[in-house]
Parts: C-alpha cells; sequence; structure tokens
C-alpha cells in the first residue's frame, strides 16, 4: 500500500502531526535496543528539540521518522497516515532533512544542491530555477553571487544555510534537523537561529531539531524533549516549565546551574511591570537648584536628565548640582537603556552597568519608566512558584 502526505489544510499551519508510539530500534549484532519503546506526539506547525547525551538515540529517533533508519518494532504516523507504509522515497521527498556540516554533494553547484528533491520530484527545469531563487533569498544568500559555486568556495555558515535552502526546496510539511549549525562558530550559529526563527514563523513547519546545546534549545523550542539512555524521555515541556522546574536530575545537569538566569531570555521588558514613578527625569533646560530642589522633595539622590525628545541623557546626583547654573555637561552619561523588546537577560546587563537601574525606552528611544534588579528577580521568583518547584 502506497500513501502520500498531503498539505494539511487547517489554516495558518502548514506542517503535519508526528506521533511515534513504541517505536524501538535495535541494530543487527547489538546487545541493547538504541531506542526502546519511544512514544511521543510532535504538533504540527511546531518546533521540538531533542537534546540528550550523546550515543542516547537522538538521531536514530529522528532518522526513523524518515526511514532513514526501519524501526524494528512500533509505529509512526505522519498527519495521520502510517509512515511505515509509505514508500520510502516517496516519504523522505516530504521531509526535508538538514545535518551537521550542511552535507552538501560536494561536485553540485550551490543551485543544484537545492534543487535536489524538486528534481527528483520531477519538476519542470523553469518551476526548479524559481523554487531555487525563491530559497536563495529565504535564507539569505544572494542568487547572482552564490547559485554557481561549489560547496568548498562557501564559508561554514553559508553552507549551513544552503542546507537549509535545500531541506526546505520542496516546501516538506516536516522538516528534521541534526545538529544543523553545530559546526559553525557561535555568532554564525546566532545568525542562524535567528533566520530559522523568522523562516519558521513565516513558514510553520513542523520540525524536529537535535542539538547538544541547551541554550540553543531553550531559544529555538517550543517544546523540549530531554532524552536519556535508549531516548528514553526524562521530561518533555515547554523551555520555560523545564528551566523552571526539572524534572529529574539528569534533566537538571542538562539545565545547568544558569536555569534562572536562562529564564530572562524568555521574558522580555514589556512583559513585566516595570516601573514609571522610580526615576526623577527632569529636562535638560531645568534649573539645577529647582532639580535639587526636587530630589530632596521626592527623597532621591540622582536624577535623570532627558533631552528635548525626552530621551535619557545623563544621572545626576543631587551634590553634583551645588553651585552650578545650568545642568550642562554634569553628571554621568548613562550608559545602557533598555528597549521594551529587550530580554530580561539583556536589562539585567543594563541594570548592572547602570548601577542599579536601567532607564527603559520606547522606540523613538524616549523615556518610558525604568528597570532594577527587584523586577527581575521577582520574575524569576513567579516562575518558579508558578511551576511549583
Ligand atoms: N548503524 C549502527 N549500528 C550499530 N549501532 C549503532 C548504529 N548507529 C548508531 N548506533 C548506536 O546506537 C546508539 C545511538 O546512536 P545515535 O547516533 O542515535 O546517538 P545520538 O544520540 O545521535 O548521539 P550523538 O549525540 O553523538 O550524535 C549508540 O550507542 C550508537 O553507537
Ligand atoms: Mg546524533
Amino acid at each position: 500500500m502506497t500513501e502520500t502526505i498531503e498539505q494539511p489544510t487547517e489554516q495558518g499551519v502548514s506542517g503535519a502531526e508526528i506521533r511515534l508510539e513504541k517505536v524501538t530500534k535495535k541494530y543487527p549484532n547489538t546487545s541493547a535496543p538504541a531506542v526502546e519503546e519511544f512514544t511521543m506526539t510532535i504538533p504540527a506547525g511546531k518546533v521540538v528539540v531533542f537534546v540528550g547525551p550523546s550515543g542516547c538515540g537522538k538521531t536514530t529517533t529522528m532518522r526513523m521518522i524518515n526511514r532513514m533508519v526501519e524501526p524494528t518494532s512500533g509505529t509512526i504516523t505522519i498527519d495521520g497516515k502510517d509512515a511505515l507504509h509509505i514508500d520510502p522515497d516517496q516519504l523522505r521527498r516530504t521531509i526535508g532533512y538538514a545535518i551537521q556540516q550542511a552535507g552538501l554533494f560536494p561536485h553540485y553547484t550551490v543551485a543544484q544542491n537545492i534543487g535536489v528533491v524538486p528534481g527528483l520530484l520531477k519538476w519542470d527545469k523553469k518551476r526548479i530555477a524559481d523554487r531555487v531563487d525563491e530559497m536563495m533569498e529565504l535564507v539569505g544568500l544572494d542568487p547572482a553571487t552564490f547559485a554557481h559555486r561549489l560547496p568548498r568556495q562557501l564559508s561554514g555558515g553559508q553552507q549551513q544555510r544552503v542546507g537549509v535552502a535545500r531541506a526546505l526546496a520542496a516546501d516538506p510539511p516536516v522538516l528534521l534537523m541534526d545538529e544543523p549549525f553545530g559546526a559553525v562558530d557561535p555568532i554564525t550559529r546566532g545568525n542562524l537561529q535567528d533566520e530559522l526563527m523568522r523562516l519558521q514563523a513565516e513558514l510553520g513547519k513542523t520540525i524536529v531539531f537535535v542539538t547538544h546545546d541547551f541554550d540553543e534549545a531553550v531559544k529555538l523550542g517550543d517544546k523540549i524533549a530531554v532524552l536519556g539512555d535508549r531516548s528514553s524521555i526524562q521530561q518533555y515541556d515547554t523551555p520555560d516549565a523545564i528551566l523552571a522546574n526539572p524534572a529529574n536530575d539528569t534533566v537538571a545537569g542538562f539545565v545547568g546551574a544558569g536555569a534562572s538566569l536562562k529564564q530572562l531570555t524568555l521574558t522580555r521588558v514589556r512583559d513585566v511591570d516595570y516601573s514609571t514613578d522610580q526615576v526623577l527625569a527632569v529636562g535638560d533646560n531645568e534649573r539645577p537648584a529647582v532639580v535639587a530642589e526636587k530630589l530632596t522633595k521626592s527623597g532621591r539622590t540622582y536624577a535623570l536628565v532627558l533631552d528635548a525628545r525626552r530621551r535619557p541623557q545623563r544621572w545626576v546626583h543631587v551634590r553634583e548640582l551645588v553651585g552650578k547654573q545650568s545642568l550642562d555637561g554634569v553628571g554621568r552619561p548613562v550608559g545602557d537603556t533598555v528597549s521594551t523588546q529587550s530580554t530580561l537577560q539583556d536589562a539585567l546587563e543594563a541594570i548592572l552597568t547602570e548601577g542599579g537601574c536601567a532607564p527603559v525606552t520606547g522606540s523613538r528611544g524616549e523615556l518610558l519608566g525604568s528597570i532594577d534588579i527587584n523586577t527581575v528577580t521577582s520574575v524569576i521568583a513567579n516562575v518558579r512558584e508558578e511551576h511549583g518547584a
């Protein structure tokens, strides 16, 4: 029996649900299974990240989904269809696959690499060429510059982009990514992650992503599966639930000591109650004596001087105002501000730079309020409470 996987019609989701039910893989001539009775539902249109120690069975589990590895027992359905009864070649064409080092064909140009699956699907030449251009634009590679290069004429990060473009070329509802960004430097890696998130917001694929890097999992995953020996599921939940409340010591080990700090990368300043009256803001044309009086009256020692467009300029201590005729150049320049889009991690850095309190600014740099260390610590405390930790 041969089935095909079609694009589900549900609005806004182009991915397909994947279900694995008691899936086991025992490689020939080995004593223990590599994956044992693995049961998981991967929701349509979501990114699920597998993390776990080397050799625990992540790659094996992932490859059973597109049957590059045949399960020994169990069932796998994709979009409700039994994957083990779909012709494997046909199945693989509906599942994009990207791996570490990009795995590009070395003697194919970038365009030929990206066009491989559409070619297998017997698309006509014009359609393939158009699709290749579209994919290159999508991953940020200029077709005129790169289409005719060979993989070895690209940087590592560019190769990974081609790998992602190739995986996406036939518009598969499912994407499997096995440490796709493992071989590039941290900065390029961060950029590739950002781009994948942007793409995913647009495309809504079902993505299974393997990584060793817990931070990468937190950043990319709608859900994270922490796996142990034989792909045993230690915890399968949202990043913030896992960070706030690791299920056991294995998970805690993976999450690491910086769990609470990682939590801060999930929350943005706009999500928290930053203060709008903690800082005494004054105009740069105000008289120092008046500012000093305001400070004394309100029991504060510092004022924040704003320019005509209400953008923070300098912190002025009450003592610095003594005998001054104007605020011109008085005080210490503001080193760092945070926007409402900033993560609490960024805010924490700014708070430390600013010595306890950082100005929060709007889209035109205007002062909206301020954030201090108490806001950050109370967010951490709340999260812990919410998750019962
Ligand atoms: N073709 C094979 N034949 C026999 N054993 C294999 C084969 N492929 C993998 N294994 C074994 O199965 C187990 C799981 O391997 P797998 O590649 O799935 O691990 P992994 O979690 O992806 O590891 P890594 O993080 O190092 O990539 C390992 O013990 C490995 O040695
Ligand atoms: Mg692996």
